[in-house]
């Protein structure tokens, strides 16, 4: 396993781009693979996860040039192997709902995190919609099977609070007889939504963004351009906020929808965060090193907004005054790892005092973080939360399970260097 060392101590100072986001980038590769023509997607996460539906859609018959998608119902075929999602839960649950509306037979697996995530919630509404799936445990876990073609609309009350879910719904949507309907009871982020209204479906959503139409829709070729994944700009912007001496601009941030909530949080926080809108929804984002920071309560409608940076906003609980609640968030017990779990340890294995809930977390604050060691289980998110947490302890500390970081951000260690002012 490998395994990475960070040097506590030194502030972060510049200005950087993070990698395309990936829940964009995921949809821009299943929508151009889809639409009959040459799509051209710009800026697409080079992380693992995306590389994966990269060759689920080639294997499928897309051609990819360059960052030129070449894609068309005519050009797809049956897989002549099984699709191997590796880490990504958004990727196996998308391209469910994308292959239950194409007429073949698709096999779905990925690695032992994935085996053991919860599939019910798009297997279940698929099935209302006449697709043919199976799966371990009677289509509960990973590795999938599923039978496409056939579909009809359907009118569905989302009652887990997942963009994954009503992405997968709506792909399968595209293909099916009659419209579709979902409807969520507190909003998720909408990037399905937009994109198929770029690739030109005919979809239309509520003025309270809860409620999405769809009818059966042939896309046409559109130009992506991926902006920064806000999920990976957090990870900087809690560092400049928790290390003395720090200032850090993350560019090109996507701040649309369900993304942006944990700015808000940081800045009820007491952190000093400026954003400067740069687009309808992109924004330029600077955070500077913010001494009092004081606890919070997250919970109800604004945890779907957050629930990816949930680990890094607790290490800024750590060391902010008073007690941070986060409730109401379930869902981070079958993420990647089980997050309350490998949050709380995290913490605590670096001198913070937290306790893990049924449905999230109390985190103690004002702890003095020490170096230590610290096993990423497998999960990106917990492996970069960590090594923030660490820039603040004097010393040196151990994170074990480091590659887990190329899921979704290659360069990390990169930019981390180029913050610091050298390798550390
Ligand atoms: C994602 C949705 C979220 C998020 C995941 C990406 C997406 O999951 O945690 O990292 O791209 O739709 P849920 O929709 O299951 O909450």
């Amino acid at each position: 396993m490998s395994s990475h060392q960070v040097q506590g101590g030194h502030p972060l100072r510049g200005q950087l781009r993070v990698p395309g986001d990936k829940s964009i980038s995921h949809r821009a590769l299943l929508l151009a693979a889809l639409a009959e023509g040459p799509s051209e997607i710009t800026g697409l996460s080079s992380g693992d996860d995306v590389l994966a539906t990269r060759a689920a859609i080639q294997a499928m018959g897309a051609r990819i040039e360059g960052e030129v998608v070449h894609g068309g119902r005519s050009r797809l075929h049956e897989p002549p192997k099984v699709i191997d999602v590796g880490n990504s839960g958004t990727g196996i649950r998308l391209l469910t709902g994308f292959c239950a509306a194409l007429p073949w037979l698709t096999v779905l697996q990925g690695d032992a995190s994935i085996a053991g995530r919860p599939m019910e919630r798009v297997v279940g509404p698929l099935r209302e919609m006449g697709a043919t799936l199976d799966g371990r445990a009677a289509g509960r876990f990973p590795p999938l099977v599923v039978r496409g073609g056939g579909l009809r609309g359907i009118d569905l009350d989302l009652t887990v609070p997942s963009a994954q879910v009503k992405g997968a719904v709506l792909l399968a949507g595209l293909g099916a007889e009659g419209e579709s309907v979902v409807r969520e009871r507190v909003r998720t982020r909408a990037h399905s939504e937009e994109m198929l209204a770029d690739f030109c479906a005919d979809i239309s959503v509520s003025a309270d963004g809860l409620t999405t139409t769809l009818r059966p829709s042939e896309l046409r070729p559109c130009n992506v351009r991926v902006p920064g994944d806000p999920s990976q700009a957090a990870f900087w912007l809690v560092a400049a906020c928790i290390v003395p001496g720090s200032e850090v601009t993350v560019e090109d941030v996507y701040v649309g929808p369900a993304r942006s909530a944990f700015l808000h949080v940081l800045q009820r926080m007491g952190a000093e965060i400026h954003v400067h809108s740069t687009g309808a929804t992109t924004a330029t984002i600077t955070a500077r090193y913010s001494p009092g920071l004081r606890g919070t309560t997250i919970e109800g409608a604004e945890v779907p907004g957050l629930i990816d940076e949930v680990p890094v906003l607790a290490v800024a609980a750590a060391v902010a005054e008073g007690r941070t609640e986060i409730r109401d968030a379930a869902e981070l017990r079958v993420k990647e790892s089980d997050r309350v779990a490998t949050t709380v340890a995290l913490l605590e294995a670096l001198g913070a005092g937290a306790e893990p809930r049924p449905d999230g977390l109390a985190v103690t604050g004002g702890a003095r973080l020490q170096p230590g060691s610290v096993d990423s289980c497998g999960d990106h998110r917990i492996a970069m939360a960590a090594a923030v947490a660490a820039l603040v302890a004097p010393g040196t500390t151990l994170i074990t399970g480091w590659d887990a970081v190329r899921t979704s951000y290659p360069r990390f260690d990169d930019d981390l260097q180029h913050l610091t002012g050298g390798p550390r």
